[in-house]
């Protein structure tokens, strides 16, 4: 099948690169030209476990180039999956202009039948919308198809090659039968590709999103309340996780959710209960313990050293939202950083992927260096703050050595009080001592 994937970030350069695998000629177009010519050189702009052979044995075997312009890569596709960022406006909705661009340039381009498919993530009514705006312009017959996306960064060409289900919202059923067909050979183990309407289908993604983002909020206040009461809420997680209704996934207490989506789509979806008078009282309390978790981080740091961090230097691992991507969009620690630096203190800070990232962010406020432990000299405090695999084990007794003070402040809870304290480390857990 010929495809076009518009917008080549972290979902659409994992979609376009997938299905060209899957033995598709695909297209990958982005307006940022620089980008372009960066894939077209080789050169991949995020950092995504896979996804670099994935785009070299693709491009090399021909089924996928990257591309700037739009009309030729339209015309020359059956489906067209947009894939343009959507993010937040300050009133909390997600940001459509992108979206909404793109499909006028889809509609200028239309010269037989196609099918466009939203795969950003896009409030329920988005497809509608996107229907008019491309009705206005081709006399050409066409559908437009809902088709989230569920990927993890960090674990996505996995995901995107085994989905545990694809969903396609669609109101008539030829769309809904091309989507099965390109989708075939990702779910050859049988797991579902669920055809349902296109409202169905764009409240499903945020659904998802919003109760994985309420798990963790819900695990944050259960840890707070632990801090206050003495409780070890890693043994409260274990307790809850091993109940069969509960299940393991997403009761890790930390210093909050970031990243691209969950942030992002709880309040969109918060917004999206407003427009139609509907008051999201759970997701409002999501988003609030959310953004109180990093603040009653630092005033664990503060409780420990005081209001006013003026000569304290603390040492920082871990600067992506989370493990295993260079992503820091609504990351926890440049809030936690900030805070910090506001206080007085000095920073020095190591992520396996994302220095190049946290130099764009915080140019030379803080100092960003080549190895973990080079950042724990002279330091007062160790945060961890993204709990990267090869952070886990480190060397504790030449962590000792190298710091001013032995203290740790474990914003993901990776490490065990008891051995720490042995070793002579103060330790401050999220929900546990
Ligand atoms: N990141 C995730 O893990 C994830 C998972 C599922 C769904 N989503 C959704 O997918 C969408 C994309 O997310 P992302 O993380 O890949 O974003 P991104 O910012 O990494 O990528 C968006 C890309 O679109 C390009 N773009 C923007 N406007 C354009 C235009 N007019 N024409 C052509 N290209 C344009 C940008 O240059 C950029 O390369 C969002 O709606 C997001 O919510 C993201």
């Amino acid at each position: 099948m010929n495809i076009t994937v518009i917008g080549t970030g972290y979902v659409g350069l994992v979609v376009g690169s997938c299905f060209a695998e899957g033995g598709n000629d695909v297209v990958c177009v982005d307006n940022n030209q620089e980008k372009v010519s960066r894939l077209r050189e080789g050169v991949i702009p995020i950092y995504e476990p896979g996804l670099p052979e994935l785009v070299e044995r693709n491009v090399r075997e021909e089924r996928l180039s990257f591309a700037t312009n739009l009309p030729d890569a339209v015309r020359r596709s059956l489906v067209i999956f947009l894939a343009v960022g959507t993010p937040t406006t300050p009133s909390g909705a997600a940001d459509l202009s992108a979206v909404f661009q793109v499909a006028r340039e889809i509609g200028q381009a239309m010269d037989r039948y196609k099918v466009t498919v939203t795969k950003s993530t896009v409030p329920v009514g988005t497809a509608a919308k996107i229907r008019e705006i491309i009705r206005k312009e081709t006399k050409h017959p066409f559908d437009v198809v809902s088709n989230p996306e569920f990927l993890k960064q960090g674990a996505a060409v996995e995901d995107f090659m085994k989905p545990d289900r694809v969903i396609v919202g669609a109101d008539d059923p030829r769309p809904a039968e091309i989507l099965r067909d390109l989708y075939a050979p990702f779910v050859r183990t049988g797991n579902p590709v669920m055809i349902v309407d296109i409202q169905t289908a764009e409240i499903i993604k945020y659904a998802a999103n919003a109760f994985l983002a309420a798990r963790i909020s819900f695990m944050n206040e259960i840890a707070n309340l632990c801090d206050a009461v003495g409780a070890n809420v890693d043994m409260v997680r274990m307790g809850l996780a091993s109940d069969s209704r509960i299940g393991p996934a997403f009761l890790f207490p930390g210093v909050g959710y970031g990243g691209s989506c969950f942030p992002k789509d709880t309040l969109a979806l918060i917004e999206t209960g407003r427009e139609h008078a509907y008051d999201m009282k759970i997701l409002q309390a999501v988003h609030q313990v959310n953004i109180n978790q990093p603040k009653r981080f630092v005033e664990k740091v503060t409780q420990h050293f005081g209001q006013d961090l003026k000569g304290k230097h603390f040492a920082v691992w871990g600067l992506a939202f989370k493990p295993r991507t260079n992503d820091m969009r609504d990351a926890p620690a440049i809030s936690i950083i900030e805070m910090l630096v506001e206080r007085g203190a000095t920073v020095a800070a190591y992520d396996p992927e994302a220095l190049e990232e946290a130099k764009r962010i915080f140019q030379s406020r803080i100092q960003l260096c080549p190895t973990n432990y080079a950042c724990l000299e002279g330091a007062d405090a160790l945060l961890l703050l993204t709990e990267w695999q090869a952070f886990r084990n480190p060397n504790f007794e030449r962590m000792k050595a190298t710091m001013r003070q032995p203290v740790i402040f474990d914003g993901r809870n990776i490490y065990e009080s008891e051995t720490l304290q042995e070793l002579g480390f103060s330790y401050f857990g999220v929900g546990k001592r």
